[in-house]
């Protein structure tokens, strides 16, 4: 049986560029005892996928060149040699970027079917990435009601649940978004109190009306120009959860840095976090979030390109902000 496989042949300078990431074919292996095979049905692009093709180590080992791309999946077990799994199960796990994935069972999750939701929303606002929001928000800032939460990369994966959390608490929430249309959505659909376009407003000016007295909350995604806005207006005893920097991951240079001396002054508190530490209490997370959809008090938007071949390009819509919700890349058919 052939598997199409995306193969990291070098690491990008800059923006992951042609020829970096490669489309092979190759014969998938034959299963050894207690393995399974999975058929990926989705695949996760991440804004960390850009980190993990640096040949840094970080959070997780630094991937080499000549491995198949690092990635999320959801799929189907097709065979299984593993008395945990059997076939037809729905799991998710690190698939890579192939059509079929060969594993030992390790760090694979079964999907609860009959749930009533779509299963892409597991790859998104019941997966990772509304786990990433979840945790952020709630843990790491504890939000008030009456508290002021600005979230950076708002109308994206993370920042949108981020945002409608932060409503559910009763925050006063302002977006920051990369364009109108985005910001329309994050006022009109997700009844977030104001959303300022960082690529055509002031945004220092635009902080100043829409927070008038002053951020309780920073939901960092982005950094940069955007972040040194935003402390300058943070209050005292105001917390930052410090989940990405996405300005920065495509970055030759040192992007410059935020006026930090604010934190200290307002006596701030800033806690970064990798999702991953939150893996064991996803129910906490899993049943509170699929409450909210049911009560409509949720929404969430999926971003799905059909065809394998055309992962390579989707990835670069991260970072040109071309992508409107979470970016999915459907391999295969799901199951009837
Ligand atoms: N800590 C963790 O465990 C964890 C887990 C998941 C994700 N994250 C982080 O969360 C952030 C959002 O990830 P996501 O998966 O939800 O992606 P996403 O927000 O759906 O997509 C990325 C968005 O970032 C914005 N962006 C790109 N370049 C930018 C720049 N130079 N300045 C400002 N905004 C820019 C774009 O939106 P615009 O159109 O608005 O520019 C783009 O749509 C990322 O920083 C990611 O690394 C962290």
């Amino acid at each position: 049986m052939k598997n199409k496989q995306w193969i990291l042949k070098k690491f990008p300078v800059g923006e992951i560029s042609e020829g970096d990431l490669v489309l092979e074919e190759n014969e998938v292996a034959s299963l050894s005892d207690s393995q399974i095979l999975i058929r990926n049905i989705y695949l996760s692009l991440d804004p960390a996928n850009r980190g993990w093709m640096s040949g840094q180590k970080s959070y997780v080992d630094a991937m080499q060149t000549g491995d198949i791309m690092r990635g999320g999946t959801i799929g189907i077990i097709e065979e299984s040699k593993n008395e945990k799994f059997k076939k037809g199960e729905i799991v998710n796990c690190m698939g890579g970027w192939q059509q079929f994935c060969v594993s030992d069972g390790k760090g694979v999750r079964q999907i609860p079917l009959g749930t009533g939701f779509p299963l892409d929303s597991y790859m998104s606002v019941l997966g990772m990435t509304g786990l990433t929001a979840y945790f952020g928000l709630l843990d790491i800032t504890d939000p008030q009601p009456g508290e002021t939460l600005v979230v950076s990369a708002a109308a994206g994966a993370v920042g949108s649940i981020v945002c409608q959390i932060g409503k559910i608490k009763g925050c006063k929430v302002v977006g920051i978004a990369g364009s109108d249309t985005k910001c329309k959505w994050l006022v009109d659909e997700l009844g977030i109190d104001s959303a300022i376009n960082y690529k055509s407003e002031n945004v220092r000016q635009r902080l100043k009306e829409t927070c008038p007295d002053g951020i309780d909350i920073y939901f960092e995604n982005v950094g940069g120009s955007i972040t040194e806005a935003v402390l300058t207006r943070m209050n005292i005893n105001g917390r930052i959860s410090l989940c990405g920097l996405i300005s920065g991951y495509n970055a030759e240079s040192i992007v410059p840095g935020p006026a930090w001396g604010n934190l200290l002054i307002k006596r701030i508190k800033l806690k970064g976090f990798i999702v991953f530490d939150y893996f064991k209490r996803y129910m906490e997370a899993y049943q509170d979030i699929t409450q909210w959809l049911k009560d409509d008090k949720i929404k969430y938007k999926n971003h799905i390109i059909p065809g394998i071949e055309n992962a390579g390009e989707a990835i670069r819509k991260l970072f040109s902000g071309e992508n409107e919700g979470k970016l999915i890349v459907q391999i295969s058919e799901e199951p009837n």
